[in-house]
Parts: C-alpha cells; structure tokens; sequence
C-alpha cells in the first residue's frame, strides 16, 4: 500500500497552478448523460473519483477518452441505467448521477449508497426531490429502484436545508422534465453554478445557479458541448496552508478569488498576507501565526466545511488557541487522533475542536481517514519536525490531482513511497 513520506521543516517557493475543481466534475459528468452529443470537458483535474465517474459513464454505455486534463464523453448510445454496487461504495456522491440517468432513460437502479466516513450522510433531500418531480421510488434488499412512469414534470421544491447533492440531483433530473422546475432554499455553492452554466452550454434552460432560488425550464433534448471546470477552492486553500505553516512565500495561478472570500478572510486572521491579481494570488506568510478566535463551517459563500481539517492543522501551529465549530458533518474530526500523534493539541468535543497552538510538532506515522483530514495531515508534516509517513492515501487522491508531485515544484521534500 502507497504511502506518503514528508521530511518536514522545508520552506516553500515558487508558482503553481491550481486543479479543476473535484465537486464540480463529478456532478458534471454525470450531467453529460443527458447530452446526446460528445461533451468536452476541459481543465478535469485526474483524481481518483473522476475514474470512477469515467467507469460509471462506461458502465451506462457511454464513450469516453481522457488525455491529460480533457475528458471528452459521448452519451449517443447510453444502454443501461444501473450503477453496480461497488463503483457506488467506491464513490458515495455517485449518488448525483440518479437525477441524470432518470432524466436520460426514465429509470435508475443504484445500490444504497449508506454511510460514509463523514458520517450518516442521508439522502432523503434527494429522493424526495425526485418524487416530487414523478418518480416512484421502491428500496430494497439495499437496492434504489427509481421510475418516472409517466415522465419527469416540473415543480416547487423546497429544501429544508441547502444540500449540495439534492440541489444538484434536482437540477439534473428537471433540466429535461415537463414544464418548469422552482428551487427554494436552494445551494448557492459556486459548483451549482458551473454545473447550470454547463448545462445552459448544452441547450438547458436554468436560471439563478448559485442562487436560493433556481429556475428550471424543461427543454426535450441536451446536446454536446464543450466546458471548462472551475478552480479548485478547497485545493487552492490547502496548498496556501502549506505556505502558512512553513512560512513561505508561493503563488497560486488558475484561482477564482471570488470563490474564496471566506477562506480568504480567515488566512488573514491568521496573519498571512495575500495579494490576489486577476486569477492568481500571492500568499506571504509571518513566521509565527496568529489564533483565530472562532471559526465555524457554514453552507456557502460561509466558510467551508471542507477547508476545516486544513485550517485545523494550520492553527494547531499558530500563537493561542482557536476554536473550530463543524455544522454541516458529523464526523469531520476523525483525523484530529492522528494529527495529535504529530504532538498537536486539539480536544474534541461533539462538534468544536479546541486548537491549543504548538510551537513543533514532530513526524510521526498516521493514517489518512478521510480525503480533508488526510490532506491536513500533509500540511502538519511539511512543518514537522523529521519524517512523517502517511498511509491510507487513497482518500487523497480521490481529491487532489497530483498534491506530491505539485508540493515537489514548490521545493517540499515529499514523495511517495509504492
Ligand atoms: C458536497 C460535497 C462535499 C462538501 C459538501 C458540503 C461533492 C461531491 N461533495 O457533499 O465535499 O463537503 O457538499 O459543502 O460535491 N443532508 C441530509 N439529507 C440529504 C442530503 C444532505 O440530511 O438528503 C445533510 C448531510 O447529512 C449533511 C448536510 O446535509 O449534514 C450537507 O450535505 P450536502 O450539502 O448534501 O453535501 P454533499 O452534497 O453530500
């Protein structure tokens, strides 16, 4: 089993450009079912869960090729409307290709998808969704059975709170219904908008993407088109943590600072000094940082709780005490046992972590156990004192296109070890 090596303490320096953004190609690949037409997706960051979107496409019987950052996919010829069990386990938010593949054939079959190592994770928001817009939904011996007998019609669906997932099922499944789809309370994160301004390209009709309320006009048909992802705000912040914890100077090209806000302000708190030109930023960085009193994870544009584990390992090497407040998932705090391994000190308490600064932490062996947590414990050992080994990196790689490698143009002394 791959591990990850970091011989911590280096500074880093230089330019890199960041990723296409993980939570926005999947939802769109899956919105590439609905296309009869070949889609071409540029700027695909090569993560692990696009594979696994690429082998859910090719099981549904769509064409692919990938070469470096362009996917294209020719969803002509798409047979069947089941997603096995194990690509489903391999991937929970396989779960968004059941708005597509019901808006394409009418029917979807997809195991449970269950738990996660967030948590519980429900999908009850989506299936609801979906049952208001027509589909008939039986559960059974772990297995979805979804079917839209009459066709998909447009409706007013209110979210009692703004899940991502269902915000984007709902958009995928109504694009190509009957009549007219209306959001309220609604996701606002910008993936929702680049997944609407996808699907506009293609021939759909959605209005307010990225607002409370989106509007979703039916059209008969979606055709081929060609797209670029957005940039990857929670890898841009990771990489900036890393700046942050060696006290170094790096540049971030290929960023939407408009996506960032939140992010940004708290690695100000902190003391790290940011020039952000056009779609490149400049982050400078004291060398001691500073507490940040209370952070707590919002829906957006509120801070990220996917950013959370890497301004958690970020502040458990800042002057004081911060204090972390997770909202939105349950079990965010997994890795903090490992990261304290590293001699950090964080007390966990429900949903707040309590970060009382360190002056060193000091390498050690821990395992990833999840993709966020996995990437703070990467951030800790660039500023560890000697060698920390990671294991259990395939949560990573799910969601960072090349972190060693990219971390290795910086200067870090990172590799990883087959
Ligand atoms: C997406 C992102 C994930 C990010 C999260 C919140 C992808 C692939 N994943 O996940 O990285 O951390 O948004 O920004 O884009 N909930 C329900 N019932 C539902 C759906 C959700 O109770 O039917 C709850 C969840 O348990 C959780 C909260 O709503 O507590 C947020 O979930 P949601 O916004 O749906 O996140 P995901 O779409 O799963």
């Amino acid at each position: 089993m791959s591990e990850i090596i970091v011989n911590g303490g280096k500074k880093l320096s230089g330019s890199i450009t960041v990723q296409g953004a993980k939570n926005s190609v999947l939802p769109i690949l899956a919105g590439t079912v609905l296309c009869d037409g070949e889609c071409v997706i540029n700027n695909c960051p090569n993560l692990s869960d696009v594979e696994t979107s690429l082998k859910i496409l090719s099981q549904l019987g769509c064409l692919y090729q990938k070469q470096d950052n362009v996917v294209s996919v020719n969803s002509e010829n798409v047979n069947s409307n089941e997603i096995p069990e194990n690509l489903m386990r391999e991937m929970r938010s396989s779960v968004v290709f059941l708005g597509a593949i019901i808006g394409r054939t009418g029917k979807a079959v997809i195991s449970s998808p269950g738990g996660c190592e967030l948590g519980p994770r429900p999908i009850d928001l989506h299936l609801s969704a979906l049952q208001k817009l027509g589909v008939e939904i039986i559960e059974e011996h772990g297995f979805l059975y979804c079917n839209a007998k009459n066709g998909l019609i447009g409706t007013e669906i209110h979210l009692s709170f703004p899940s991502v997932g269902a915000t984007e099922n709902i958009i995928l499944a109504a694009a190509t219904a009957k009549g007219v789809t209306v959001i309220h309370n609604a996701a606002r994160e910008p993936e929702i908008s680049d997944l609407a301004d996808f699907l506009n390209s293609a021939g759909a009709r959605i209005y307010g993407g990225g607002s409370d309320t989106v509007y979703i006009h039916g059209v008969k048909k979606l055709h081929g088109t060609v797209h670029s992802i957005i940039p990857d705000r929670i890898a841009a912040v990771t990489y900036m943590a890393c700046a942050a914890v060696t006290g170094s100077k790096i540049e971030l090209r290929n960023i939407m600072p408009s996506h960032m806000v939140s992010m940004l302000s708290v690695y100000r708190e902190s003391g790290c000094n940011i020039d952000v030109t056009g779609k490149s930023l400049v982050i400078r960085v004291p060398q001691k940082l500073k507490r940040i009193p209370t952070i707590r994870s919002q829906v957006y544009p509120g801070f990220p709780t996917d950013a959370g584990p890497i301004v958690i390992a970020m502040q458990s090497v800042a002057e004081g005490t911060t204090v972390f407040v997770e909202n939105i998932f349950e079990n965010r705090f997994r890795f903090v046992g490992e990261l304290n391994r590293m001699g950090s000190k964080i007390k966990v308490e429900n949903k707040v972590a309590v970060i009382e600064g360190v002056n060193r932490l000091s390498g050690a062996n821990c395992n990833c156990t999840d993709l966020r947590g996995g990437a703070a414990l990467v951030v800790a050992g660039l500023c560890a004192n000697g060698q920390t080994v990671i294991g259990e990196i395939s949560h990573i790689l799910r969601g960072y296109d090349d972190i060693v490698g990219t971390l290795r143009s910086l200067n870090a002394d990172i590799k990883i070890k087959e």
